[in-house]
This record gives structure tokens, sequence and C-alpha cells, in this order.
């Protein structure tokens, strides 16, 4: 393989994106980056220095601090940091800088799975393949439910599907990059699906793409 090759995989929160481009990356030989994880720490570093989430200049600050190999996905998990993620993820001038880090991620061989939002659409509109996973704002409100109560944590089923469907809204309806599938996208809806399988799925449409490209 001579250029990198590259997998984009977007969907909502929830849709199985994080869990299907770690195995995508393991299969492929590829790296992997959680760009949603680069959101994070930029919301982390303003709510821990007790700033406004609203104040593009010091998100833009925070967002120039982001080294992707520091990011630990064990404090950036919270609800609250995600909730306050989606916020500063509407500016278009903290995605500009977090945006440049993540191409310059995905040009390193032999290439890499990056999940998030906008993957397909802006970070890599020349990938491989691209990936839109989804399902339905139930399925996914029980699988962040189960996740929770499988950890030891409390939560409300229904608190979780309004969160989900609060975010859904925010990130699809934003003006910079919002959520939605490139015309080119392999849409795969997880709804009724194990993780084996929609891995299965995913790995075929792969598989495709690099005997085209080899
Ligand atoms: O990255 P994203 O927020 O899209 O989702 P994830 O963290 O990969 O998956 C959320 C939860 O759903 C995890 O607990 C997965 O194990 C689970 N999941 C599932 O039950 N069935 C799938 N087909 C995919 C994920
Ligand atoms: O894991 P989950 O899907 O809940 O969220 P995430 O992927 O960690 O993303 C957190 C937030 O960051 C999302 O709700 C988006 O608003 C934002 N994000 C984005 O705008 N663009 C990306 N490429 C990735 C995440």
């Amino acid at each position: 393989m001579t250029t990198p090759f590259v997998i984009a995989v977007d969907g909502p929160a929830a849709s199985g994106k994080g869990t299907l481009s770690r195995r995508l990356a393991t299969q492929y030989g590829l790296r992997h980056l959680d760009t949603g994880l680069s959101y994070r720490a930029v919301a982390h570093a303003l709510l821990s220095a007790d700033l406004s989430l609203e104040d593009e200049a010091q998100a833009v600050e925070a967002a120039r601090e982001v080294d992707f190999a520091g990011l630990d996905p064990l404090v950036l998990s919270t609800h609250e940091v995600g909730e306050a993620a989606s916020r500063v993820s509407v500016h278009p001038a903290v995605r500009r800088v977090l945006v440049e880090k993540q191409r310059d991620f995905a040009r390193v061989a032999p290439g890499a799975v990056l999940d998030g939002r906008d993957i397909g659409t802006v970070v890599c509109p020349d990938a491989d393949v691209k990936l839109y996973v989804t399902a339905s704002p139930q399925v996914r409100a029980g699988r962040r439910h189960r996740e929770i109560l499988r950890l030891g944590g409390q939560a409300e089923y229904g608190a979780i599907l309004a969160d989900i469907e609060r975010r859904d809204a925010r990130d699809m309806g934003r003006a910079d990059s919002p959520l939605r599938p490139a015309a080119d996208s392999h849409l795969l809806d997880t709804s009724g699906m194990s993780i084996e399988a929609a891995f299965l799925a995913a790995c075929a449409i792969v598989d495709e793409a690099l005997a085209a490209k080899n």
C-alpha cells in the first residue's frame, strides 16, 4: 500500500462507531483516532478553568493545546463533558484548529480509522471508505443506559434518551459541519445488529475498497 488507507466512521452518540472503529483498526493494522475526544478535551479544559463554553477565543487556545497522545478517555468520557463538547464544537474557529490536527493524523502511513461527526464530509472527504453508523435514539439510549449500569453507575433511561435527542439536534442542526451522511457513505443501521454483525458488515465494505485500491 503506498498512500495511506483511510476509513471515515461517522454517526450520532452511542451508535457504536467507536467500538466498530477500534475493531476495524486492529483488523486492518491501522491507527485509530476518536475525534470526539479532541472536542471533549477542549470542553474539559474550559470546565476545569471555570471558563464559559461560549468563550470562543479561550476554546481556540485549548484546541491548540490538544495533543492526541495525551488524551485520557477515562477523564473525558463523562456525560457532563460530552454535553459540553457538543456546545464548544459549534465554534468554527475551534473546528478549524482540530480538523487540521485530525488531517495530519490521517496522512501518516499506513493510514487510519477516524471516527466522529464530520470525518467523511469535512476532515477526510477523500477517505477510501466512509461508513455512517446509526441506530434509533431508543436503541442508543438503551446501550448507554446498560453501559452506565455495567460500570456500577446510576442513570435513568428517560433522562439518557432526552440527552441523546438534544445532542442529536445540536450536532445535526449546527451551521458548521453538521452531522450528516456523506453522499458516498455506506449506511450501517445497527439498531438490530450485534457488535459482531456490524463489524462483519463493515469488513465486507472495507475488503471491497482494499481490493479496488490494490
Ligand atoms: O462511539 P459511540 O458513542 O458511537 O458508541 P460506542 O461507545 O462504540 O457504543 C456505545 C455502547 O453500545 C457500548 O456499550 C457498546 O458496547 C454498545 N454497542 C452495542 O450494544 N451494539 C452495537 N452494535 C454497537 C455498540
Ligand atoms: O461518544 P459520543 O458519540 O457520545 O460523543 P463523542 O464522539 O465523544 O463527541 C462529543 C461531541 O463532540 C459530539 O456531540 C459533537 O458535538 C462533537 N464532535 C464533533 O463536533 N465533531 C467530531 N468529529 C467529533 C465530535
